[in-house]
């Protein structure tokens, strides 16, 4: 297996040494084996290549017997992963696309390919060390249109790679090298479109670029398939597709439109303050089905294969579900994966509703040429209803489906969906009542849909409601009650795992001081009591907990692969992940990654990311899943359900509304509670619903001008009080500092505490912009006070944590240390 350098990904300038030292932690004896698990590799290149999507081809896929010339320096220096917490992996190897098509049999021109190896060993990649400041591209080989002219003498197809890469602090930026082709790789377009009749282009990102392209060069170019990130097996398993080995069958989780500005939220996004979600509902597909199809260059669920074909659905519908029957028949030559997709309508009334929503989906397996097989889907009638926020349905703060018809649609994209059943709602009914959440504090104006007199949908705009809720009144009101303290009676939290004793005669024990340990990390990344390099241990943090048997619980990033000092697998990222839509495989791989963090010692994965793709230039989109919540939940959903298969946990994140990178820790997310229900907390809410992970995090910036790690709404109201998670919730690393406006006794991370976000990670202040190597006092003083944060409080938070060691037990028991 050809062994290529990883994807250097700079330092992270905040991460501390050590304070403390613990002698003798066995986890912490750097692991240096470069040993993979296999399956886990094989299965990796196994989503790489569903997640792979062809968005054209005019029979030229796959490249079968043909001789390839393969231009673009990215075949060589092949971007696995986008950059920042979620790709800082220690792989021992990442797979390139020469290596993988020359793997895959293909026949690849060995003059150019030796030009463009030569040519990058001596032109390498120039990384800074500073955080951030990672190239959106490299720099492309100059190559001369001779030397194009001789490589289509010797071969008849060209393969040409263009890459891009975004990440963590570094949003994707509307300029050639980022979002759009540099000079240099549309000469070389130039260049190959004109000297061979067949060219492929392989687009190696982890966020969608500008395609605008595709439609210029028309028929010059034969076929383009997007590759995204795949991780160390992603470029073998895009060559694998290239070749035949394995038909396409990834599916666009985002549209695709013809250019930047088309996007909703093109006008309000990567603002320094503020960025108002004026699109509200209408994001990504939902604006465009609705209001600009023609605007669209590849449709949200698009994806080619190298086979076709047919659907034939039949329906059968009682009053509150319906359900589907796809039969699905190979009917090409080659066998395939088809993703069955299920979308709805929604009759006009009060509120405006996008003209199709994601409802359902499944795939099928592997068909060979004529074969079938039934994929069964249901939709409940109560997921179609739309959130009012305003009371126009006459229900403020409900879930209402509108009278009138609600159509469904089957197809393998969101475009070409047919009709095939419909909902009767002959009343307006309200399905679910809920309280108002997070809702703006300042006013603005927000799209919504409106009719021109031929019928047609049009934009109109409409003032978003404002908040009536007072929140003081509404925590003074449910507060939590004292356990009373007892002091020490020697309950080991052992007692309460056995049975022996209860979670409250434990809590009962502890000090203040002991609480509001367990309301923190261990105050740096890379926490002695933990394996080196992890991103943060929370629990037994002190020696007096950890006799009373609180086990140190380790976290690690992250979604695309666990990092830490020792070797681990590079994993797909997230879009990779989704475009395969495919449920069981995602959740069969990362059952095998939990086993690997067994192995290397990471209790809670940091992962996986999945804020919604609102804009194509948010830095971190590789590491989320899609447009769309069904989609971003669902497979949320299945890592979750894979990761704590072993007993481990996992942490998704960032909660909530975490879409851009710019200022990401100020800026403040203003949008609708219409919007953020039905759009950016609904993934939340189906991963929460369907898989109970152990942790959820917070994310940096704020939410109607308040910061995620100190939202009580989201964090209890919404997360514990309606969708009844009973897990721990960690801040993102480090928080903003603030007073409650409320409750002028809090401040900081007795706000925060107040608010049930538990713990602070990893643990220590930031003063002035910079992380420090110590805990603050906020929590204590504020305890000290009579209006202060209440001891009942603290409680149930430590009980939140205490949960979560609990949970993880089978495997902590084994770590725990001797006081
Ligand atoms: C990122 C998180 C990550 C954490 C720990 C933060 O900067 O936003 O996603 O898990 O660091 O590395």
């Amino acid at each position: 297996m050809p062994l290529e350098p990883a994807i250097e990904s700079g330092d992270r300038s905040h991460t501390l040494a050590p304070v403390e030292s613990v002698a003798q932690i066995s986890s912490m004896l750097l692991d240096t084996d470069p040993t993979l698990d296999p399956a886990l590799a094989e299965i990796a290149r196994a989503t790489a290549t569903e997640g792979v999507v062809l968005l054209t081809n005019d029979g030229t896929l796959p490249l079968g017997e043909r001789t390839v010339a393969v231009f673009g320096r990215v075949q060589v220096d092949w971007f696995a992963v986008g950059y920042g917490s979620g790709g800082d992996v220690k792989v021992p190897y990442i797979w390139n696309l020469l290596a993988g098509l020359r793997d895959a049999g293909v026949r690849v021109d060995d003059d150019l390919a030796t030009r463009y190896s030569t040519w990058s060993a001596e032109n390498r990649p120039v990384f800074t060390a500073n955080w951030g400041q990672w190239p959106h591209h490299f720099p492309e080989m100059p190559i001369a249109d001779a030397e194009v002219a001789a490589a289509a003498s010797r071969a008849d197809t060209a393969v040409v790679a263009i890459g891009r890469a975004a990440g963590e602090a570094r949003d994707s930026i509307l300029e050639p090298g980022s979002y759009y082709l540099t000079p240099e790789e549309s000469a070389l377009l130039d260049a190959v479109t004109a000297h061979f009749d067949r060219v492929v282009v392989v687009v190696d990102a982890g966020n969608v670029m500008d395609l605008s392209w595709v439609v210029a060069y028309g028929d010059r170019i034969s076929a383009v398939l997007l590759a995204w990130q795949g991780g160390m097996e992603g470029a073998r398993a895009v060559a694998g597709v290239l070749a035949g080995e394995s038909g396409p069958s990834g599916k666009l989780t985002d549209t695709i439109a013809l250019s930047y500005e088309d996007y909703p939220s093109a006008p309000n996004f990567g603002h320094l303050d503020v960025n108002v979600y004026a699109e509200d509902v209408f994001v990504g597909y939902r604006y465009f089905e609705t209001f600009a199809p023609d605007r669209v260059l590849f449709p949200f669920g698009h994806g080619l294969s190298y086979t076709t074909f047919d659907l034939s659905t039949t329906v059968t519908t009682d009053a509150g579900a319906l359900t589907l029957e796809a039969v699905v028949t190979n009917t090409g030559a080659v066998a395939g994966k088809e993703v069955v997709q299920v979308y709805t309508g929604a009759p006009d009334g009060a509120l405006g509703k996008p003209a199709r929503q994601l409802a359902a989906f499944g795939k099928t397996g592997l068909l060979a040429p004529g074969a079938s097989e039934t994929v069964r889907l249901t939709v409940r009638l109560d997921d179609l209803a739309s959130y009012d926020d305003a009371g126009a349905t006459g229900t403020r703060s409900a879930w209402v489906l509108e009278a009138g018809e609600y159509p469904v649609f089957v197809g393998t994209d969101v475009r070409s969906a047919t009709r095939v059943a419909a909902f009767d709602v002959p009343e307006t009914r309200v399905v679910r009542t809920a309280t108002e959440v997070a809702a703006p504090v300042l006013p603005f104006e927000r799209l919504t849909l409106a009719r021109a007199a031929d019928g047609s949908a049009v934009v109109a705009h409409e003032t978003v409601p404002t908040r009536t809720v007072a929140r003081a009144d509404r925590i003074l009101t449910t507060l939590p009650a004292e356990i009373p303290h007892t002091g020490d009676r020697g309950v080991d939290l052992a007692d309460v795992a056995a049975g022996a004793a209860s979670l409250d005669d434990f809590v009962a024990q502890l000090s203040d001081e002991e609480l509001s340990l367990l309301a923190r990390g261990d105050v740096t990344m890379d926490s002695p009591l933990g394996a080196a390099g992890n991103a943060g241990v929370l629990g037994g943090v002190s020696e007096s907990l950890r006799a009373k048997g609180v086990p140190p619980i380790t976290t690690t990033d992250g979604p695309s692969g666990i990092r830490l000092a020792a070797y681990a697998s590079l994993l797909p990222s997230g879009t990779a992940f989704a475009s395969t839509w495919n449920v069981p495989l995602i959740e069969e791989l990362a059952a095998l990654h939990g086993q690997e963090m067994l192995r290397k010692g990471s209790d809670v994965l940091l992962s996986p990311g999945m804020n919604i793709h609102r804009d194509p230039l948010c830095g971190r989109n590789f590491e989320y899943f899609s447009e769309d919540p069904v989609v971003s939940g669902r497979i949320a959903a299945a890592v979750v359900r894979g990761v704590q298969s072993t007993g481990l946990a996992a942490c998704p994140k960032h909660f909530a509304a975490n879409n851009q990178e710019t200022n990401r820790t100020r800026n403040d997310s203003r949008v609708s509670e219409r919007a953020l229900r039905e759009i950016y907390l609904r993934g939340f809410e189906i991963c929460v619903r369907e898989a109970a992970p152990r942790v959820i995090m917070t994310s940096y910036n704020q939410i109607n001008g308040v910061w995620a790690h100190y939202h009580h709404d989201l964090a209890t109201v919404v997360l514990r009080g309606e969708w009844g998670y009973e897990g721990t919730v960690i801040t993102d690393w480090w928080i903003e500092e603030s007073a409650d406006p409320d409750f002028p006794a809090l401040a900081d991370n007795a706000y925060r505490v107040r608010a049930q976000v538990d713990v602070l990670m990893p643990g220590g202040v930031k003063r002035d912009g910079a992380p420090q190597a110590y805990a603050d006092t906020s929590i204590l003083d504020s305890l000290a006070r009579a209006d202060g944060l209440t001891r009942a409080e603290l409680q149930r938070t430590a009980r939140n944590v205490l949960g979560l060691a609990l949970a993880l037990k089978p495997v902590v028991d084994a770590r725990t240390l001797e006081g």
